[in-house]
């Protein structure tokens, strides 16, 4: 049974991760800093797999534990790396920390990583490096182009200090996974999003509005030149997600990958408006969504969707749910989070 490291294994993404790796037979080590997430997770990723992955509390941003944590677990054969900071705004306010949150960790990581029998690593991007792309939809060749924030950087830089890396140590092979914008929660409702304190992002926002917790929805901009006014995002169901990083590191494993640094768009290739988002939750809710119109967000783009070519042909891997499924499995998980 090959060990896996999962950094940030018991975040949104990551925990998704633990338990398609699990269902696959893989033995998961997680290392998290409990700074965006909760060792509860763990109960729910046991409860869905009926297996209790390794967990340390581990502090990536220093580098002797780093150095500690490997030295004990010299036998992993792969890593995949979520661990970072990932709000957009709190970036803006706070560079230097998402920098060396971001960053430093991810040096750390690769260190030893390069010095493992097996050198495989798999990292967290984010479609964030295409800005406003000029075409839509999206491919892995559209240009990066210059971030908007400082969290948006530390994708652009992660990406280029893997690569720098990869050019001259040809045991490490890697792969950058291009999230858009990931959504749900398991169907089994064990696991799903928690985000601490206000929402920032849309779907967590409309279903805790949903639940109670908030008033009304401010959507952001009605003015925007698309089909009703409202921003497109290309929103995928966790899951799905989560089962592609899974993919990824089997392409690794087996030596299937035709670089040693390869980039792939996780998208489900269908571009959805705002309005059409709520659409969805009123749907599977089965109610109707208090929501007003509000100015633009600054740093929004118009619009962004992948093309998952590259992932369905070359990776192997298709988005399977729906918008309406996803919105299901994320109404389920508020409802069940909240008691209702
Ligand atoms: N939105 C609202 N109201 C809200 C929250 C969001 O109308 O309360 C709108 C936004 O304006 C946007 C859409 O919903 O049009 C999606 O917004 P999210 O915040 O959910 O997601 P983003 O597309 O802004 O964020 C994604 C990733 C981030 C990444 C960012 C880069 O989730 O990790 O793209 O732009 F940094």
């Amino acid at each position: 049974m090959k060990k896996i490291l999962v950094t940030g294994g018991l975040g949104f993404i990551g925990s998704h991760t633990v338990v398609e790796l699990q269902n696959e037979g893989f033995e998961v080590v997680i290392i998290d800093d409990l700074s965006n997430s909760s060792e509860t997770v763990l109960e729910g990723i046991t409860s869905i797999t009926n297996k209790k992955p390794i967990f340390e509390k581990i502090d990536l941003k220093i580098k002797s534990s780093v150095e500690d944590f490997f030295k004990a677990h010299n036998d992993i054969s792969g890593v995949i790396h979520f661990a970072a900071s990932k709000a957009v705004g709190e970036s803006v306010e706070n560079p230097l920390l998402y920098y060396e949150n971001n960053l430093n960790t991810l040096i750390y990581m690769l260190k030893e990583v390069l010095d493992l029998q097996e050198s495989n690593f798999i990292f967290s991007s984010s479609c964030t490096v295409y800005g406003q792309a000029d075409t839509m939809p999206i491919t892995e060749s559209a240009p990066v182009k210059p971030a908007e924030s400082p969290y948006g950087n530390t994708k652009q830089i992660g990406e280029e200090i893997i690569v720098d890396t990869c050019k001259v140590n040809s045991n490490l092979n890697a792969i950058a996974l291009r999230y858009f914008n990931p959504i749900g929660a398991h169907p089994s409702a064990n696991i799903g999003e928690l985000p601490i304190g206000v929402p920032q992002n849309l779907v967590p926002y409309i279903t805790q509005t949903g639940a109670g917790l908030r008033d009304c929805l401010s959507v952001f901009g009605d003015d925007y030149p698309t089909s009703d006014g409202t921003c497109v995002r290309d929103y995928i169901h966790v899951v799905d997600l989560a089962k592609a990083h899974v993919i990824a590191l089997q392409r690794l494993l087996n030596r299937k990958n035709d670089s040693n640094f390869e980039t792939f768009n996780v998208g489900t290739g269908v571009g959805s408006t705002v309005l059409e988002v709520i659409n969805a939750f009123e749907k599977v809710s089965n109610s109707s969504l208090n929501y007003k119109f509000a100015p633009r967000r600054k740093g929004d783009v118009v619009s962004a969707y992948a093309n998952t070519t590259r992932a369905n042909t070359v990776l192997g891997w298709k988005a399977n749910s729906s918008l309406e499924d996803a919105m299901q499995s994320a109404w389920k998980w508020e409802q069940k989070i909240r008691n209702l």
